[in-house]
């Protein structure tokens, strides 16, 4: 009797641990989505002239960011360091092998934005401004990023 709850209490336990890692998963593909609304779907057609130049949404694209920089740390703990995943883009294992320069990145990115923040009043300055935010997307995405196979 003993032996059967503990057996039932161990398999709980391992669904919950597998829930709460698919669900930490889920939020940094949610978050990424979101930077990449951001981005591509705010902030570069303004610079490109698709869209008109609107201060507001200029506004509520950099809050996006800044909270994703402020969230993104959280999202790849070691427990989800060996999940297979499968969505088209996926965490390289150097996030877990090489975690200060992945937190350093989340710096640089969490910088450029908020250098963004107090400097995008118009047009001009979007365009001055975008590409930092741009780079440090990119720069991340180079080294922990990596396309499923
Ligand atoms: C510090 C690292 C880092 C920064 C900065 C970063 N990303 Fe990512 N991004 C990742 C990783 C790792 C993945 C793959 C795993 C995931 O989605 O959680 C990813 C995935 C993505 C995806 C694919 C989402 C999916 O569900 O497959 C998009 C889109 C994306 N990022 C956009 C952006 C944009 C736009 C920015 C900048 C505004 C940005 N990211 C900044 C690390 C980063």
């Amino acid at each position: 009797m003993k032996r059967s709850v503990l057996v039932v209490a161990a398999i709980l336990l391992g669904i919950g641990a597998v829930a709460a890692q698919q669900d930490v998963i889920d939020q940094s593909h949610a978050l990424m989505k979101a930077n990449g609304r951001a981005m591509g779907g705010t902030l570069t057609p303004m610079v490109r002239g698709d869209k008109p130049f609107d201060q507001a949404a200029v506004d509520a694209a950099l809050a996006a960011l800044a909270e994703s920089a402020a969230k993104m740390g959280a999202l790849y703990p070691d427990s989800v360091k060996s999940v297979k995943q499968t969505a088209d883009y996926v965490p390289s294992p150097k996030i877990w092998e090489n975690r200060a320069d992945f937190d350093a990145h989340i710096a640089r990115f969490n910088a450029a934005v908020t250098e963004a923040k107090g400097k995008i009043k118009d047009l001009d300055s979007l365009k001055a401004a975008l590409p930092g935010i741009g780079k440090a997307c990119a720069s991340c995405h180079e080294t922990f990023r990596v396309k499923n196979s």
